[in-house]
């Protein structure tokens, strides 16, 4: 959880649920008890000692935390500017930082004497990580994905079905990561009584977004000391993370928000190109509006429905962004930043050659603003980036579109 002591976390979200203007419980007035009982469960059960032990001793044995830090030392070299280092959140087990929250819901609907779980997936990253954590905690799992996704992440709905986890098919609209968000958020409506919808990102109505980050902020405290220990006593002059709903950017912002000096870094799809239903850069091209249940930034066509969107990446193919990148986005305090498919095909293919690390398509966004960024920055800066997952899941797709990238 984030210090208290942070004056951040003192004041976001309020008491609505609000990040500045956006946030809050835009949700179906029959979910309102089942979201006041997951608010209040969860103020009460994370101030225990019990539910802090239980997470910690999950977060070491099952999914092998502290990851650790990794400084790219040939690609640094080969751009000759600023040092990029990585928080190996790839290292996770499951392949990604989405088990950071996934068994925070685990054991919060353990506690609140829920029998199952309830998501959405783009990837197949989020499905596995809960996958994971349900059969952990002995709890029944419920897996909304896109029909698209289902074909592209095959490896990942074997795992999820292996792991006893039920794949549900979201078909309507593209059949992507917000049909399947639609999809689990109509599940939950029906099934509150004895699910907990395990969001798969820092969205949807107030508390999910609050709740998702402060379980991702353990990214954000390890690196941050982790950082100071490796470079004795600095800390690093940016920091970078790719963003859909903003769950693992979060998580590393969560380390370093309180540092005015630190930059933070938001990068978002560019896809094929600015036009509308081409990418899915909704901090750059996204306006005002609501979403999964909460006020945001989101790509609209001009009937204000929610647009197209289009990426390599099926976890960053979201029409939105999470309430609290937003306001961070309005105020200044995140910069942000677009890399299109073949600018994060070609950090993959680097990585892999250079660092013998094959990072997830989405976290490839990250790495190629981070050499953009390197390579106009003096050596004296460090940038550190969240590599959010590994590229397993993506191989199949990389080979069949790309080629190895000899
Ligand atoms: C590896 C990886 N990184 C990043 C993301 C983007 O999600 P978020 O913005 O919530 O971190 C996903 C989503 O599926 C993912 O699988």
């Amino acid at each position: 959880m984030p210090s208290t002591q942070s004056s951040y976390f003192q004041s976001y979200p309020n008491a609505e649920g609000y990040f500045g203007q956006f946030g809050g419980n835009h949700y179906p007035p029959e979910l309102r008890p089942a979201l006041e009982e997951l608010a209040s469960s969860y103020e009460e059960l994370r101030q225990t000692p019990e539910f802090q032990q239980t997470l910690n001793k999950v977060r070491g044995g099952l999914q092998g935390r502290p990851t650790p830090i990794h400084h790219l030392e040939n690609i640094s070299n080969q751009v000759a500017g600023a040092q990029i280092f990585i928080k190996r959140e790839d290292l996770n087990h499951t392949g990604a930082h989405k088990i950071n929250h996934c068994v925070g819901f685990a054991l919060l609907a353990k506690k609140m004497g829920k029998n199952k779980l309830i998501a959405e997936t783009g990837a197949g990253q989020h499905g596995v990580a809960l996958a994971t954590a349900a059969a952990y905690f002995g709890l029944e799992c419920e897996v909304h994905m896109g029909e698209m996704d289902i074909s592209k992440q095959s490896s990942n709905v074997g795992r999820m079905q292996l792991l006893g986890a039920r794949v549900v098919p979201a078909t309507t609209g593209q059949s992507a990561l917000k049909d399947a968000s639609d999809s689990a958020f109509n599940a939950y409506v029906e099934q509150h009584e004895h699910a907990l919808y395990a969001i798969g990102s820092a969205i949807g109505p107030h508390p999910f977004p609050m709740i998702v980050r402060d379980f991702q902020a353990i990214v954000g405290r390890e690196a941050r000391e982790q950082f100071i220990s490796i470079t004795n006593g600095s800390l690093p002059e940016h920091v970078v993370a790719c963003v859909a709903g903003g769950s693992n950017a979060m998580g590393i912002y969560s380390g370093f928000i309180d540092d005015p000096d630190v930059a933070l870094h938001a990068v978002e799809p560019l896809g094929i190109s600015d036009e509308l239903g081409q990418h899915a850069a909704t901090l750059s091209y996204g306006r005002p509006g609501t979403l999964h249940g909460a006020r945001s930034l989101v790509l609209q066509k001009d009937d204000g429905t929610s647009a197209d969107v289009s990426s390599i990446a099926s976890g960053l193919a979201y029409p939105g962004v999470g309430p609290e990148i937003a306001m961070l986005h309005e105020t200044g305090r995140v910069c942000i930043a677009a890399i299109s498919n073949e600018e994060a095909i070609s950090a993959l293919f680097r990585m892999a050659k250079f660092e013998g690390i094959i990072p997830a398509l989405e976290s490839a966004h990250a790495l190629a603003f981070a050499i953009r960024l390197a390579s106009r920055r003096p050596s004296s800066e460090r940038i550190l980036v969240n590599l959010s997952g590994r590229g397993d899941k993506d191989v199949e797709f990389v080979l069949e579109n790309y080629g190895t990238g000899a």
